[in-house]
Parts: structure tokens; C-alpha cells; sequence
């Protein structure tokens, strides 16, 4: 278990990293130092091959609520959108790790909360979780991304009614929208999370790796284009030691054992 910041640590199990927000207190609210010990987490996980899942989390009823409101009354429009920027970088950041992201979403998922977890490959929640974009109560939008990603992931319609609206929305009708992929009891939840990681984590990191490129890139242009960046990819996997065990242990089988090449 390492501290990375009086309201972060990480702990590891093997190829899965588990970054967890201990702000109770506050229901996970991100002040900006917060946001940066975060975004130099991120950074350092870019290049870190030992991590092939990470799993991101909050702690009692908060994921993440948002922004740290507290910081808002106190700060200059630059001091503003100096904060906006890094918030973005850092969701950027997140959105584009090479590993597999999970956000397993324990309580309040709220403005930049709900954001970092549409910026994650899945979306796993309590049956308690909460979700919004409430940003439109404050005078405000929001700003790291909410109104682009949910508009991509659950459609324009269920995106503008979120964010003009602002309401809280529930586990299970985000399962339905899409946006998230199992609900459980809340006190499963890290162990049904931590498991599917390591699912993830056993299988074929080239694999793996190939998959959430096609599946990221390739609803960026149209269908004919993703076509092509699925088949080059699944091309370029054919010729791999990793494909050759994989077939061959199945027809042996065997359980396969994967070198990652
Ligand atoms: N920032 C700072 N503190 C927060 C917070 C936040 N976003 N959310 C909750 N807290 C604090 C509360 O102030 C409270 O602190 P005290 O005990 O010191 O009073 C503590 O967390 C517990 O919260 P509540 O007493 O309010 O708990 P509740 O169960 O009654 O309500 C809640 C929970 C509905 C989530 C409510 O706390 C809430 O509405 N929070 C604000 C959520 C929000 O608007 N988030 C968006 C922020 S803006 C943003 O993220 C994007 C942007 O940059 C534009």
C-alpha cells in the first residue's frame, strides 16, 4: 500500500493497480493538489508495464462528488481556468492509458466524478451509487468532459436532459443506458471488481491491448473505417506467440499460458 497524497493511495495485487480517494469526509471531492497527485499517478502508470488493470475508486458513500465547491468561492477566473485545464489533461491522461481502466463507483459519482469514470474503459456500481452532472445548479457546466462523453456514450438526448436538469441518476438506469456495465450490493462490490480486473489481467496483453484500441478508435469515423482498424488489428495478432499458445492449447486442451508477444 503506498500513500500518494493525504487523500490517495494505491494498493497492488499482482498486474492490477487499485488507486483509491479517501476523503470520506467530503464524499471524495477533488480539491485541485488532489487533481494533481491523481494526474502524476496517471502519468507514471503510462510506462508502467507491470499494471496491466487499473481500478479507480472512492471510499464510503462518495466516489467522487466533484469538484472541491470550497475551492470555487476563493479563486480568480485564471485561478479558474487553470484548474479547468488540468482537469482536462489529467482526464485525458486517464482516457488514454494503455492499461484496461475500471471505475468501481462505491457512492456519489457527481460532476468531475461522473466524468472520470466515463473516461474509463468500464463502469462497474453499488446499487448505491449516485450519478449526475448537477454542474447547471451552480451557474456552471460542466467542464471535464461530462456533456462530449455522455453525449458519446448514452446519446444526445439522455446526455441533455442530464446536464440541463442536473438530477441524480441510479445505478440500474445507467445499466440500461449503457453507461455502466454490473450493479452489485455495496459491500460486493470491490471483490466482484478486483475479480473481473484479474479476469482481464489473465488474458493476452497484445490481445487485450489491440481490443481497446479497435473498440476506442474505432467509433471515431464511420463504420467502413472501423472495419479496416478491426481487421489490421486482428491481422496484426494473428502472427503473435500469444495466438499460436492460445489455439494451440485449445486444441491440446490445456489451459494457455501467454508471454505477452
Ligand atoms: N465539494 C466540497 N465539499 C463537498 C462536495 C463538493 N463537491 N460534495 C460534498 N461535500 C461535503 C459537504 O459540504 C459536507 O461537508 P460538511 O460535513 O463539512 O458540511 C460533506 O461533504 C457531506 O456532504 P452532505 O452533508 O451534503 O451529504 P448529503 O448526503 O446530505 O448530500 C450530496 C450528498 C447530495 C452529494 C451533496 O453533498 C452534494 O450535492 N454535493 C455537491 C455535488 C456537486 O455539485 N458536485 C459538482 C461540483 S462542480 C464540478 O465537479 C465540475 C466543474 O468543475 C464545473
Amino acid at each position: 500500500m503506498r500513500r500518494l497524497h493525504e487523500h490517495l493511495i494505491e494498493d497492488r495485487r499482482d498486474e492490477v493497480a487499485i488507486l483509491r480517494i479517501e476523503r470520506e469526509e467530503a464524499l471524495g471531492a477533488l480539491s485541485r493538489s488532489l487533481v494533481e497527485s491523481i494526474g502524476s499517478y496517471f502519468e507514471a502508470l503510462r510506462d508502467d508495464p507491470a499494471v496491466r488493470v487499473l481500478l479507480l475508486t472512492g471510499t464510503g458513500k462518495g466516489f467522487i462528488a466533484g469538484a472541491d465547491i470550497g475551492e470555487y468561492h476563493a479563486v480568480s477566473s485564471d485561478e479558474f481556468d487553470s484548474y479547468q485545464r488540468l482537469s482536462r489533461r489529467v482526464f485525458s491522461t486517464l482516457e488514454s492509458l494503455p492499461q484496461i481502466t475500471i471505475a468501481a463507483v462505491n457512492g456519489y459519482a457527481l460532476g468531475g466524478g461522473f466524468e472520470v469514470a466515463l473516461c474509463c474503459d468500464l463502469v462497474v456500481a453499488a446499487e448505491r451509487a449516485r450519478f449526475g452532472l448537477p454542474e447547471i445548479k451552480l451557474g456552471l457546466l460542466p467542464g471535464g468532459g461530462g456533456t462530449q462523453r455522455l453525449a458519446r456514450a448514452a446519446g444526445i438526448r439522455f446526455a441533455t436532459e442530464a446536464v440541463l436538469t442536473g438530477r441524480f441518476i441510479d445505478a440500474d438506469e445507467l445499466r440500461a443506458s449503457g453507461v455502466v456495465s454490473r450493479v452489485h450490493p455495496a459491500g460486493e462490490l470491490m471483490d466482484r471488481a478486483i475479480e473481473l480486473a484479474e479476469e482481464i489481467a489473465g488474458r493476452p496483453p497484445m490481445a487485450v491491448a489491440e481490443a481497446k484500441h479497435v473498440l476506442r478508435t474505432g467509433l471515431e469515423g464511420g463504420l467502413e473505417d472501423g472495419l479496416t482498424i478491426e481487421q489490421q488489428a486482428l491481422s496484426r495478432l494473428f502472427g503473435t506467440a500469444d495466438a499460436a499458445e492460445g489455439i494451440n492449447a485449445f486444441l491440446n486442451k490445456r489451459e494457455p499460458r501467454f508471454v505477452g508477444r
